[in-house]
């Protein structure tokens, strides 16, 4: 989705605003372009492509010490440069970004043409440029607050204006924008992977604020022109975080940090003596956890499909009723908020507007929300009454797969808290706690397998169309793993319940539709079996993955080994091997795998 980056120092802006847009890049765009102040005026370049093209197409001497910068991921509008941000007002002299979407824009549009604008591009973002500098406003402050007086829909933008050279005013409403800090320089971004290399010291702005940056620091305020009191805020981040280092792309990167992070996500947070975990940031205490009758689970994709793993087991460890639904499909119905329900939103970006929009709608109703999210200070993060941080770190790729993993092991958690308040023996709760301790060991064991799991996937890729199958604990592990596999191969990957297979799906089975089926050694072994010897019977490929304790069903099945680990944890240790597999079969065809088409990372609008 759009990303914003913004500057105003004693340095270049130029090389600053470039580095922050490359930074962006794996949220997904379509153009980019840049605005500068300098002595001579506004100098603004856009370009539709990648932002290296932007980059080429800069004149050397370009320079300016306050400049904007975006990258746009189109929704009102074709791609094309005239759309592209900064967006102008009619004499060129305000400049806007912008990311979100004006609901009343075509009406603004008519009453400013109306009245002799002329525009030049499609957005709905020019007309906030033409707004504000339609004002008659003294300073570039009121003016913007002029302008968002008559806007209705959601926006982070950030603004500069000839006349008042020494800054950028920013709003934010709905969208994420952070201020960065610096030494004698501010920096403005609407993710914090842009600000790390300059600065560890944040402002998160809140909805309905705005602030003003100039190189000697900020100033925020509401919109009744109120300061507000900001304090800012250290970030655990470095360059490493967010660079490739040996890895050629950050999904394998990504997918080889999962020990290292999952161990700093349990760090501190099981009791082993009593067999439970520390969630200190739930703000709930035993009373609280044990009058929950029911836990509904909220997200979008991927996240949704590990809710459906979470709601497992919190059903099985803590015996609780519990069901994940799509955010996306919640937030359009009326849903019976129920006061002795634990909501909980999960999302690694913390700014999926589904996802957002749900909480929001179950707090209007008086309901009470946890949230397990990845990026601290993000609008689900605040929103939520409480959480449990994941502590993945920032994940670049767009297909999500250490901040899965990292929720998987959450809702273990939660449902380890759940089930200690209410039936859940000590024993079961150690046994689960030593467990949760083994699995970054497990998941360095299946790392390692990665050269057979990269050969098996370069003959899947060959498939047009895959099915993943799985049974109960094995069926969100399957759907997640045919979501990935779709996301980065572009191949069509269907998810079945294995024993749905027998009602329809099979009439598809032959030599020219490979099978993924997952087949855990548990209770359920023998069914799983039962549904692959269907498939080997009708000529149809399979890869399976399983426990070295299952014994080969079929002579010649191609296996995928992962370490058994308690029962209930097994759907974290086989996802594993499917993020491989799926990131093995782009890598194949050649896609580009960190920004697969038409995806963005985190999904702000609708
Ligand atoms: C899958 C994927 C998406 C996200 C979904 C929710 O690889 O990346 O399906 O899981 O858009 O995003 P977050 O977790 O940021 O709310």
């Amino acid at each position: 989705m759009c990303g914003i980056v913004g500057y105003v120092g004693n340095q270049n802006a130029v090389p600053i605003l470039m580095e922050g847009l490359a930074r962006l890049e794996y949220r997904g765009y379509d153009s980019a372009g840049i605005a500068v102040l300098s002595p001579q005026g506004t100098q603004a370049y856009r370009r539709v492509g990648r932002v290296r093209d932007l980059e080429a197409s800069l004149p050397r001497r370009l320079t300016g010490k306050v400049g904007i910068g975006h990258t746009r991921w189109a929704t009102h509008g074709q791609v094309t440069e005239a759309n592209a941000h900064p967006q102008a007002s009619g004499d060129g002299r305000v400049r806007v970004v912008h990311n979100g979407i004006i609901d009343n824009a075509m009406d603004l549009r008519d009453a400013l043409l109306a009245t002799g604008s002329t525009f030049s591009s499609e957005t709905d973002s020019e007309v906030v440029a033409h707004l504000i500098a339609r004002s008659d406003s003294a300073t570039l402050e009121a003016a913007v607050l002029d302008a968002l007086a008559q806007v209705t829909g959601t926006y982070a933008i950030a603004v500069t204006d000839e006349l008042h050279p020494d800054r950028i005013v920013v709003a934010r409403n709905g969208s994420p924008l952070i201020l960065g800090v610096g030494d004698r320089a501010m920096f403005i971004a609407s993710d914090l992977a842009a600000l790390v290399r300059h600065t560890t010291s944040v402002v998160h702005l809140d909805d309905g604020e705005l602030a003003t940056v100039t190189a000697s620091g900020f100033r925020t305020f509401s919109r009744d022109e109120e300061n507000t009191a900001k304090t800012p805020t250290s970030v655990d981040l470095t360059t490493s975080d967010v660079d490739l280092g040996e890895h050629q792309h950050f999904m394998r990167k990504e997918i080889f940090e999962q020990p290292e992070s999952i161990e700093r996500m349990l760090r501190g947070r099981l009791d082993e003596r009593f067999g439970t975990a520390r969630l200190d940031g739930l703000n709930l205490g035993p009373r609280d956890l044990r009058a929950f009758r029911r836990v509904k689970i909220l997200g979008c994709g991927s996240a949704y499909y590990v809710g459906q793993i979470g709601a497992l087991m919190i059903e099985e460890l803590a015996r609780v009723p519990a069901d994940a639904e799509p955010a996306s499909e919640f937030r359009y119905r009326n849903p019976v908020i129920e006061p002795d329900t634990l909501y909980v939103a999960v999302s690694q970006s913390g700014e999926t507007a589904d996802t957002a929009f749900a909480v929001r709608e179950i707090k209007r109703k008086g309901g009470q929300v946890v949230g397990l999210i990845n990026v601290v200070g993000s609008t689900i993060a605040r929103d939520c009454d409480g959480g449990i941080y994941l502590h993945a770190g920032p994940e670049v790729a767009v297909a999500s797969t250490k901040a899965l993993t990292h929720m998987a092991i959450g809702f273990a958690m939660l449902a380890l808290a759940l089930g200690r308040v209410r039936d859940l023996s000590i024993t079961d709760g150690q046994r689960l706690v030593a467990g949760l301790l083994g699995v970054p060991g497990k998941i360095k064991e299946i790392l390692a397998d990665e050269p057979h799991i990269a050969e098996l996937a370069a003959d899947l890729a060959r498939a047009r169309s895959l099915f993943f199958i799985g049974r109960v604990r094995g069926f969100p592990v399957a759907r997640e793993g045919a979501q990935k596999f779709k996301e980065v191969s572009y191949r069509h990957a269907e998810a079945y319940q294995a024993s749905e297979l027998k009602h329809g799906p099979l009439a598809l089975i032959d030599a020219g539709l490979p099978t993924v089926a997952i087949v855990p050694d548990d209770e359920l072994t023998d069914r799983n079996v039962a549904a692959i010897k269907q498939i080997v019977a009708r000529n149809g490929p399979l890869v399976v993955i399983t426990h070295s304790s299952v014994a080969d069903a079929e002579p010649n099945l191609r296996r995928i080994t992962v370490p058994k680990s308690e029962p209930e944890l097994d759907p974290i240790l086989l996802t594993v091997p499917l993020q491989l597999l799926a990131y093995h079969a782009a890598r194949t065809l050649g896609h580009d795998i960190d920004k697969p088409r038409n995806l963005a990372k985190s999904v702000t609008v609708e």
